[in-house]
């Protein structure tokens, strides 16, 4: 069973009623950021009942010192993780002495909460009756600025709607910063911040803090006022991690008091070693001239831009609309294109995965932050790797690798590996792979070749290397083997020969050396900076044609690794839904014997490489693969929904986009309350773009060949294409599947293109079309 008390809203996110038990589903789901910084939607005022507190700055992170049973050689020695910041959101209330708690209030009346994709803008109102007897009505608006990137807003307001003898209230708002917060996943317990000072300046608080190891400087700051039509007094409080101020006023009965609050950080990771609190000082003097309402319209405007480009709209299936959207904002809100920045797969809503880069980034994120933001942006993502080459080659160096191999790391914060579970941080090895492969995406979209040039080889030689390294002959099969690993399925662990890995294996050997080759290498600067030879590069060919791959001749279909048939060949459909996921209700063990595959796998392996396969043999790999596949990774659904749709199986098209574009919203595998699946997200734009829109870049060029679910009246979207913005429009009759509709042409969905410049040749259903600019 999945939830289901969004309310479905083509442009807000809606939250009705209090239910204590969603509390902590929602701080991840209402979840703001701004590419900076960003946090869960906890309340801002005190709340007594479970709630998970988290606010995070990009870039600044801890080595939490390793903690495993057992160790094992070439582990990580920490685990570094993006921290729990100090908090700046806290406003406790107090109305005639009692906290306005809503999990100890008498009775809360009404709460709906709202969040503002359109805008940017997070709402909540609610009213409560207190012990005491007073109602109050609340209304508090939040948002965190795009233009101002260190700081965020708050407005909250507070109308007692009855009072006893319906004398005035006495309200008192206690703003706050708070230094003194851990993080739930600390490994030791360990406090990972030190305060060095608390200072107030007037109606400004500032607190100034650094992290323990990497020696981060933060000062976390706020700016409060109330507005009152009587007097207020004013009185501050602090002790050595926690500053506050008490603003105290009476307000009657009908009346509305508020506060506002500027707030937020500024960090050494952004600003370097500077004065920070000069910094910060200018920072709120900035946002206090333009006023909350200033403030906030640019806020409005920030985000037109940025939906002028990104939006996708679906016309009669306003959950599908909601979604999509949601997924694009949420991406929006956590990476903006920061330098040194990456996309963590819970980006600012959630401690797990410690904010770091994984695959996620290279075989996930990087299309849609080069269509709907441009090639500075999607260079910047390569550039992340390609800076951290040095600690790669190092990563492979302790594992025994020489000669300039490089493993990237399946987790990391600055290019050292940090995961430590030995089936995942020796073994799943594929993430090599799909660095390589945003490499060779990244040139085919943008024909960007200086890339590839100045740095992108170097990248593609050292992973050559590596798999160069890792394979073996083996006398009996006669091919080269890559034993002990775990593919993308990680259900799977220390298999030999995992199709999807030997492939993309060989796929990087030839690519290196196609690459090689076009940029003339033995003449070249290439060769004296990476000391490639023709030879070196020809034992990488051999190896890729001589790879072997596990194929099942009765099937007709690769093998997910050697010995996969096994197994009792069961499909998910007999798995009692009671037991779903099963992740969270089976053994470890119960779960590796098992045929179940977490997310795809081989499929992942059709999906890069549709080119090298016939569509039939997708169809027998879909067939056979999708039954087995419990979809427990957020990351797969949105593989299987653009295969589905290629196939013209345009019902598994739509359920598995469902499932992809509304797993946190709808909570399909019922943890969002450990924050959202923000790199999954992206996958969702892929299953519209690249699914629906069936959007391919071949030979310099945009193909499509879109298809209309049958709930969808129409859809559109924008893609920025070599500094081109091309709108797609697709709309009308739908048709039985996209190879029946290229025989009985006049079932094909009508689409339209706009170009906001010039003139583009786009590729409809395999025929050339030639689309002009408006103003041309
Ligand atoms: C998936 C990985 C992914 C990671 C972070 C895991 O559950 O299996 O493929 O990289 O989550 O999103």
């Amino acid at each position: 069973m999945h939830q289901d008390y969004i309310l479905p809203d083509p442009w807000c996110i809606i939250e009705e009623g209090f239910d204590p038990k969603r509390v902590t589903r929602s701080e991840s789901i209402f979840s703001l950021g701004n590419g900076t910084h960003g946090g869960r939607a906890t309340f801002e005022e005190l709340y007594s009942g479970e709630s998970f507190q988290g606010s995070y700055i990009g870039g600044v992170y801890y080595p939490d010192k390793t903690k495993v049973g057992w160790w094992k050689n070439g582990y990580p020695e920490y685990f570094a993780k993006v921290l729990n910041a100090p908090s700046w959101i806290g406003i406790n209330v107090y109305i005639n002495g009692e906290p306005l708690d809503l999990n100890t209030c008498a009775t809360v009346r009404y709460f709906r909460r709202e969040l503002n994709m359109k805008e940017g803008v997070y709402r909540r109102t609610f009213v409560v009756v207190l012990h005491n007897g007073v109602e109050v009505a609340v209304k508090v608006t939040r948002f965190l600025s795009l233009s101002h990137d260190d700081l965020g807003a708050i407005r909250y307001e507070v109308t007692p709607l009855i009072a006893p003898k319906g004398e005035a209230v006495a309200i008192r708002f206690e703003p706050y910063l708070d230094s003194g917060i851990t993080n739930h996943d600390s490994n030791w317990e360990e406090h990972f911040w030190e305060t060095d000072e608390t200072k107030l300046t007037g109606q400004r608080a500032f607190i100034t803090t650094h992290t323990k190891k990497t020696d981060f400087k933060v000062v976390t700051f706020q700016r409060t006022e109330v507005w009152s039509g009587e007097e207020t007094i004013i009185k501050p409080h602090h002790t050595d991690t926690y500053i506050s101020l008490n603003y105290l006023t009476q307000v009657s009965v009908g009346d509305t008091v508020y506060l506002e609050k500027f707030g937020g950080y500024v960090s050494s990771f952004k600003y370097g070693d500077t004065d920070l609190l000069t910094i910060a000082k200018e920072r709120v003097q900035a946002v206090v001239n333009l006023g909350f309402d200033g403030l906030l319209a640019q806020q409005q405007h920030d985000w037109a831009a940025i939906w002028e480009r990104a939006d996708i709209t679906i016309e009669g299936d306003v959950k599908a609309q909601q979604a999509i959207r949601f997924n694009i904002f949420q991406l929006n809100q956590t990476y903006l294109g920061g330098k040194g920045l990456n996309i963590g797969p819970k980006g600012f809503t959630g401690e797990k995965y410690g904010g770091s880069t994984y695959w996620d980034t290279e075989a996930y994120c990087m299309p849609f932050y080069t269509a709907t933001k441009n090639e500075v942006v999607a260079r910047q993502l390569l550039e992340y790797r390609y800076n951290q080459l040095p600690q790669a080659i190092a990563n492979a160096e302790k594992l025994g690798f020489t000669g300039g191999a490089a493993l990237y790391p399946m987790v990391t914060m600055n290019g050292e590996e940090c995961h430590n579970e030995w089936e995942i941080t020796f073994e799943e090895i594929h993430r090599n792979g799909a660095i390589a492969y945003a490499i060779d995406r990244y040139v085919r979209y943008t024909g960007d070749r200086d890339y590839l040039r100045e740095k992108g080889i170097d990248v593609l030689v050292g992973i050559a290397r590596f798999w160069a390294q890792r394979v073996n002959f083996s006398e009996e099969k006669q091919r080269y083997v890559i034993l002990g690993v775990t593919g993308p399925n990680e259900y799977e662990n220390n298999v030999n020969n995992n199709f999807y890995t030997n492939y993309i294996a060989a796929w990087c050997l030839r690519y290196a050396s196609f690459e090689l080759r076009a940029l003339s290498f033995e003449e070249s600067e290439v060769r004296e900076r990476l000391g490639v030879t023709e030879k070196e590069v020809q034992g990488w060919l051999r190896i890729a044609e001589e790879m072997y791959y596990p194929y099942s001749e009765k099937y007709g279909v690769y093998l997910q690794q050697e010995g996969f048939l096994d197994k009792e060949l069961k499909p998910t459909s007999v798995i009692p839904t009671e037991q779903r996921p099963i992740n969270q209700h089976w053994s470890w063990d119960r779960i590796l014997r098992s045929p179940y595959i977490k997310q795809a796998d081989t499929l992942q392996g059709f999906y890069f490489f549709e080119d090298d396969f016939s569509e039939e043999a997708l169809r027998r790999h879909y067939e056979f693969y999708e039954p087995f596949t419990v979809h427990e990774s957020s990351l797969s659904p949105c593989v299987h929904s653009i295969l589905a749709a290629r196939l013209g199986k345009e019902d598994d098209a739509y359920w598995l986009y469902l499932r992809t574009a509304r797993l946190d919203l709808d909570d399909y595998n019922h943890e969002v309350h450990e924050g959202l699946h923000i790199t999954s997200m992206a996958g969702t734009w892929m299953s519209v773009v690249e699914g629906f829109g069936g959007m391919r870049v071949k030979d310099g060029k945009l193909h499509f060949a879109p298809i209309l679910p049958k709930e969808w009246q129409g859809y559109s979207f924008k893609i920025n294409f070599r500094n081109q913005i091309l709108k797609i429009e697709i709309r009308g009759q739908r048709s039985e599947g996209r190879e029946q509709r290229s025989e009985t042409r006049g079932q094909r969905p009508e689409v339209s293109f706009e170009v906001d410049k010039g003139t583009l040749e786009v590729v409809l259903y395999g025929e050339v079309v030639k689309v002009e600019a408006k103003s041309n």
